[in-house]
Parts: structure tokens; sequence; C-alpha cells
């Protein structure tokens, strides 16, 4: 079946992915501010990479509106307030709603896409679903190293890096103080989690 754009589905559902990404990325920069505030800098980072990434993905469905340009579209849709008082339950919210993008929400909108004949955004929306699943377990992962107290303090030896200078501590607990840098234990990051982890 093919569809004339402005008469499609598929155009709703690409405003509704824009104003979703939209919003996440706010909630993410917003949490950002709560795990600064409470010493965890290295959760802000995460925070702040992902919103920077659900930035990404806005553009890319924004960009797939713009033979719309000059109209409006008219949704409705469901988005979640999260506020919770906690970074644990501030991650565990985040892996929910990464969830449900990575699931439900992008496979059905990548289905009517493909079905409407619009190949191109159903593509789109099939890739970005598994960048959220990815976002959807590293949250996960944070939440649970915080949850069991790990972030920090690993059973076995374990390594972790200093996002201010880089020095890389290996032990079984992250130093409560840089021995190069002199920051504070904020900065570490398990190094697992690292960017640009050596291969
Ligand atoms: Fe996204
Ligand atoms: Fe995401």
């Amino acid at each position: 079946m093919s569809v004339n754009f402005s008469e499609s589905k598929t155009k709703e559902n690409l405003m509704r992915a824009f104003a979703g990404e939209s919003q996440a990325r706010n909630r993410y920069t917003i949490a950002a501010e709560r795990a600064e505030d409470g010493g965890m800098l290295t959760i802000a980072d995460v925070f702040r990479y992902t919103a920077d990434q659900e930035r990404a993905h806005a553009e890319r469905f924004y960009g797939l509106l713009k033979d719309l340009s000059g109209e409006t579209v008219h949704i409705d849709g469901s988005y979640p307030i999260d506020q919770q008082d906690t970074l644990p339950e501030l991650l565990r919210a985040a892996e929910h709603n990464e969830h449900e993008e990575y699931a439900d929400v992008y496979q059905a909108f990548g289905d009517t896409a493909k079905e409407e004949g619009f190949l191109e955004t159903a593509s789109a929306f099939y890739q970005i679903a598994e960048i959220e699943h990815v976002h959807e377990k590293r949250f996960g992962a944070l939440a649970d190293m915080l949850e069991s107290d790990t972030y920090y303090n690993s059973e076995k030896v374990s390594q972790w890096m200093c996002t201010n200078c880089g020095y890389i501590h290996e032990g079984s607990l992250a130093p409560k103080v840089c021995p190069v840098c002199r920051h504070e234990q904020g900065y570490f990051l398990p190094y697992s989690m690292a960017c640009y982890k050596l291969p």
C-alpha cells in the first residue's frame, strides 16, 4: 500500500517520535543535574551523553518531516513524568522508557511506515529502536550497580578511571580522592563503562 505522506499515520508517528525524543533529551538533562547535585558526576555524564543521542534521534525524525515544512501536525500521545527522588529510581524509569521505545513503540511505528510505503522512515524507526535498546541496557546496568552498591566498590579487583585526568585505578574500591588530580570520587567511572577505553 502506498499512502500520500500528508495523509499518512507515519507523519503523525514521526511527530510523536520527535516529541518523545525531545522530551527524553530534556528529562535526561534534568536527571543529569540531579545526579550532579548528589556528587555522582559520571552518572550525570551518562545522562548527558544519552541526552545528546536523543537530540540526534529527534533531528533524524524531524528531518523526515521536512516535506511538510510550514504545516503543523496534530498528535495525541502519552509522555512520562519521571521526577523520582533517587538516582536508582531515575535510572530505572529511564530504563523502562527506553524499553518501551525499543520493544513496542518504534517497532509499531516502523511496521506502519513499511505498510504505508515509507521505507526510509521504517528503517530509521527500526535502527533507532536498536539504539534505545542499548540505552535501556546501559541505564539498567547503572541502576544495578547503584542498587547493589558496586559502582565504586567491587568484590573482585576492578578498574576505575578518573574522568578528570584519566588516571586508571586498579583495586576493589574506587579511590575517595584521585591520587593524581585530587578530584573527588564522583569523577571516577567504572572502566568497563568508559567510552574510549583501550581495546
Ligand atoms: Fe532516542
Ligand atoms: Fe534513548
